[in-house]
């Protein structure tokens, strides 16, 4: 069968919004413009690691959101569900997810100006996702507003509005996550051979260089220190770049691309933005081979 033979594939009901985001260039001078300034703005050090989520072991943005979209959407429901309460409980839980809407959206935009050179739909949609959250809190904000004035009505419709625009950029999270893979640790699916395994020939590995090898699929970064060679998982956990084309700091390997850290020793994480540490490998030399299997964590 051609391509041209094959049958066409059912898309999902939201597939073709996704994809007009996705394909929406006009949309790139800006965000390369948020992405270029952010960047600048959370560079590294302690403020990056906490907002990426280095001290939690994942992701911080998507455990924030649970309660941003909780609390909104509690109080929607207290609306709907019990509108002839008193309102001072839906008031509170917009109330909590204003004060909760800050650290989440900075924890995502960390997390999306790390991602969103990666892939051009990423920018987009993450920019679009992130619009809708802006307008979806402003109008949780708006509402909150009308209810301390008395107009509860008029606060109820402007919550249920806020809760269908944050439903859409909630959507785009999801896809960002699920579908497009920012977030999730970039070895998982791929930690490396169990059993020894050829990796290298030992006698024109360089010293002192990172050095990139293919082992059964699995990209490892081998570093030789005189007798001793090292071997952990090439591709950051982070967002997949290179670490062989990082910095060698002594045992410690430096990615070029946001600066996570990593013991070339165990593959521990050293410092962020990563939240994983690096799959790390047993070394030895047989024949003059270069085998490696995969260290089991302690
Ligand atoms: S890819 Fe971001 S620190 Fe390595």
């Amino acid at each position: 069968m051609t391509g041209s033979d094959a049958p066409r594939r059912q898309l999902t009901p939201l597939e073709p919004l996704v994809r007009a985001v996705e394909s929406a260039e006009f949309l790139d001078p800006a965000a390369e413009w948020v992405g270029k300034n952010v960047r600048g703005l959370i560079s590294g050090g302690a403020l990056k690691d906490a907002l990426s989520g280095t001290w939690l072991g994942h992701a911080l943005h998507p455990m924030l959101t649970d309660v941003v979209i909780g609390a909104f959407t509690g109080a929607s429901l207290l609306d709907l569900l019990a509108p002839d309460a008193d309102g001072v409980a839906s008031e509170r839980l917009i109330a909590l997810g204003l004060v909760a809407y800050a650290p989440t959206a900075a924890a995502g935009i960390n997390d999306w100006a790390d991602s969103e050179a990666v892939d051009d739909t990423v920018r987009r949609a993450g920019l679009v996702h992130a619009a809708c959250n802006g307008v979806g809190a402003t109008l949780y904000a708006a509402s909150l507003s009308a209810r301390r004035r008395g107009a509860r009505g008029r606060g109820a419709v402007l919550g249920l509005a806020g809760m269908a625009v944050m439903s859409a950029g909630g959507y785009l999270g999801g896809h960002l996550s699920l579908s497009k893979g920012v977030g999730p640790n970039q070895t998982v699916f791929d930690p490396g051979p169990t059993d020894w395994t050829p990796a290298a020939d030992a006698t024109v590995l360089p010293d002192g260089r990172p050095t990139r090898v293919v082992v059964d699929d699995t990209p490892v970064l081998l570093v030789r220190d005189g007798e001793l060679i090292f071997a952990i998982h090439d591709r950051c956990s982070h967002r997949g770049c290179s670490l062989s084309e990082g910095e060698l700091k002594g045992s410690e390997i430096v990615c070029g691309c946001h600066g996570s850290r990593f013991d070339l020793r165990n593959g521990a994480l050293l410092g962020g933005p990563a939240t994983s540490a690096q799959p790390a490998f047993q070394v030895r030399v047989e024949n003059g081979v270069v085998q490696v299997r995969r260290l089991q964590p302690a």
